[in-house]
């Protein structure tokens, strides 16, 4: 079998570079088997990375991923986030509590600050590096933090070890390239790409849909190859259909050409300057 393509977090350790995103999810009763099916199959598959926060659903969606992991805890790579409302010193802490009783687990394996909010980063990271001694979390970074408040967290007590910078990137979405990729590059912290897919409105774009038709593959394979190609990144669609999901997981084995690359710049060209961080 083909090894899974993994990306090296600042410690060392390798996780999967194509995971499994779970916005949305656990939000229906008449969903919750497709979603669970789905979540396991993505295990099945090596997708062992799943995104969550305390946010989606008011806790539904970790709740749900409790249940698709249960009995499979330690296949499982857990990312889920505080709000920036909670991101107290207390607060973090509480948050972090109730997140761990409703994924039915004892430590989550990378806890994020959503984005940011108006509590200091100084005690969100003192929260978060006495989580990380207590084992409660194994990693902490940042989501949605730009280039300016990327520097400020970084030159914080803690900031430093930052995992990763959960961030919307993707096709249509590459304003990061010109500044806040190449500075996180430098620093060897991985991207995590959020929206990946922008949330399958990238499929609407027709000259994008008839690249992929010209070679052999479909839109959503085509966004995500596009984003796997890079060395560093780390990407997490969501879906609730395995039908789907196998057919995210088989973007792993595309090697886009030079020429398939060069098309896509044409169509969703890189930025020329400095552009304000977009989000959703
Ligand atoms: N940190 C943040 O602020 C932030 C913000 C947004 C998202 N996120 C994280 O990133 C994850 C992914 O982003 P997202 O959920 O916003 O959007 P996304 O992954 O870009 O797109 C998800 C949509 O694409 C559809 N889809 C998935 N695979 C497909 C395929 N092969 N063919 C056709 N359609 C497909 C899904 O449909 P079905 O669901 O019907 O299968 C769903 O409607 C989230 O779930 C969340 O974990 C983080």
């Amino acid at each position: 079998m083909r090894l899974m393509k993994t990306i090296a977090l600042p410690s060392g350790e390798r996780i999967a570079a194509l995971g499994q995103g779970a916005w949305n999810i656990g939000d229906r009763r008449t969903t919750r088997a497709a979603e669970i099916a789905t979540l396991r199959r993505g295990l099945d598959l090596a997708l062992t990375l799943i995104d969550t926060a305390e946010m989606y659903g008011d806790g539904r969606s970790e709740q749900l991923i409790a249940e698709a992991i249960a009995g499979r805890r330690d296949e499982a790579f857990i990312v889920s986030k505080v709000l920036p409302n909670n991101a107290s010193r207390r607060g973090t802490v509480a948050a972090c509590e109730r997140s761990l009783k409703n994924l039915n687990t004892d430590r989550i394996d990378l806890y994020l600050l959503h984005w940011r909010g108006s509590v200091p980063f100084a005690e969100t990271l003192e929260a978060l590096t006495a989580l990380q001694r207590a084992g409660k979390i194994r990693h902490y970074g940042v989501s949605n933090l730009d280039l300016a408040e990327m520097k400020q967290w970084w030159g914080t007590a803690g900031g430093e070890a930052t995992a990763t910078n959960q961030l919307l990137y993707n096709l249509s979405r590459r304003g990061i390239e010109w500044d806040l990729l190449p500075w996180l590059r430098e620093r060897h912290v991985p991207v995590m790409a959020y929206s990946p897919l922008e949330q399958a409105r990238l499929f609407r774009n027709a000259k994008f849909a008839a690249l992929a038709k010209a070679s052999s593959i479909t839109p959503a394979q085509l966004a995500l190859a596009w984003l796997l190609a890079k060395d560093d990144v780390i990407v997490i669609p969501k879906c609730s259909n395995v039908a789907r999901v196998e057919e995210n997981a088989a973007a792993r084995d595309i090697k886009l050409t030079p020429t398939q690359l060069a098309e896509l710049d044409k169509i969703f060209p890189p930025p020329t300057g400095p552009r304000p961080l977009e989000m959703l």
